[in-house]
């Protein structure tokens, strides 16, 4: 996406072909900075401490993982029980989103289905490239699908603004281009649709208020930060016309897991009948989990996050303690909204409705699998 009039992404290989490049996200929107990852341990610890987040971004990240854990293997050859080691730690930084296991295992079957140690290693760049690639194009085309609904609701409204609410950022930022939730809002932006995006800041780590903003405030879409409980007043006052967000692991039967706090929001959406769309692509669905609520791995970190918040003082990152001292904090990251509350899924290949058999009708090479 373009920032400033430069093309960016949030990962990419320099030229030297030994240095994955990534956007530091922890220090978005006070600092932007270039980080390099030259090893297995630095793309664990990018993941682990959120210099990269967002499920797609953490399934291409891991990809990249695989890359260099070929190009730095201790011996000569590749051994294949180094390289699933490597994998298994690489696929074990964060448990919630599965695009990470999903990356990370493509590249693993392509370097197993070559011989050579310098085919090996060419074979896992090309598909860490590929899935960043392919990513980006299923984003552009979930855009597509997506602004469809958006148009709707602007000829039902007769061209007055369409009010979106998000959740989290599932944006460019958290994907390669465009987003998931975000990818249908500039689309229509870019078709010239009056849209307005109501962020929600997404304590404790503030993805939307730092990161949607930013995102959304550099494509020059109109967007207001609000605090997280404030959605359903808004939902209420009839100020919501839809809400799409995006989504780190979604069963084959619709349940669906992302940033804490996305649950309440369905909730509200139901109550006020307001449509409550999730935007993936396909790598987000898991394939072999029937129950959400009771089967997708719910990461818990730090408490600090929630004791402290991160800030600008003077042009210096701060961390500012805000509650008692002694207060212990817990960290819930992630939450499920079953699918009863979901209105559909924008996918790469259209929209369906959140039930096992419309997700299985968009992608029928998965039914054997889940069968
Ligand atoms: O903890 P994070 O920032 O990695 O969580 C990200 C989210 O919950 C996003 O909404 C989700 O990954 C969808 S991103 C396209």
């Amino acid at each position: 996406m373009k920032v400033d009039g430069k093309d960016l992404r949030p990962i990419w290989l320099d030229e030297d072909l030994k240095t994955v490049k990534i956007i530091d996200q922890r220090l978005l929107p006070h600092k932007f900075v270039i980080a390099d990852l030259k090893s297995v341990d630095n793309i664990i610890m990018a993941i682990k401490e959120m210099y990269v987040r967002g499920a797609p971004l953490i399934g291409a990240t891991g990809a990249y993982g695989v890359y260099l854990a070929t190009l730095n293997s201790p011996a000569k050859t590749i051994d294949d029980g180094y390289l699933k080691a490597e994998c298994s730690r690489l696929k074990s930084a964060r448990p919630t989103a599965v695009n990470l296991v999903w990356g990370v295992d493509k590249v693993l079957s392509a370097v197993f289905s070559v011989s050579g140690t310098s085919e090996k290693i060419d074979a896992a760049r090309k598909e860490a490239e590929k899935i960043a690639e392919d990513e980006a194009e299923n984003c552009r085309k979930i855009g597509e699908h997506g602004v469809s609904l958006i148009e709707d609701i602007s000829r039902r409204k007769k061209g007055e603004t369409v009010h979106l609410l998000t959740h989290c950022n599932a944006g460019w930022l958290a994907c390669i281009e465009y987003g998931t939730a975000t990818a249908p809002m500039y689309a229509a932006y870019d078709r010239g649709i009056d849209i307005h995006v109501w962020v929600d800041e997404t304590r404790p780590l503030n993805q939307g208020a730092r990161l949607t903003a930013w995102e959304l405030g550099k494509h020059g879409i109109r967007h207001t930060v609000i605090t997280d409980n404030a959605g359903g007043h808004l939902m209420q006052h009839k100020m919501v016309d839809m809400v799409i967000t995006g989504t780190d692991r979604t069963t084959f039967t619709g349940d669906v897991a992302n940033k804490i706090g996305t649950y309440l929001k369905a909730l509200a959406a139901r109550d006020n009948n307001i449509p409550f769309y999730v935007a993936l692509p396909s790598s987000t669905f898991d394939w072999t989990l029937r129950n959400g609520i009771k089967e997708i791995p719910i990461e818990t970190r730090d408490p600090d996050e929630v004791r402290y918040v991160q800030g600008m003082d003077q042009g210096k990152t701060i961390d500012v303690l805000i509650t008692p001292e002694s207060s212990p904090a817990a960290n819930f990251a992630f939450d499920v909204t079953p699918a009863r509350l979901v209105t559909g899924f924008i996918t790469e290949r259209g929209i369906c409705k959140a039930s096992e058999k419309e997700i299985l009708n968009l992608f029928p090479e998965k039914k054997p699998a889940v069968l």
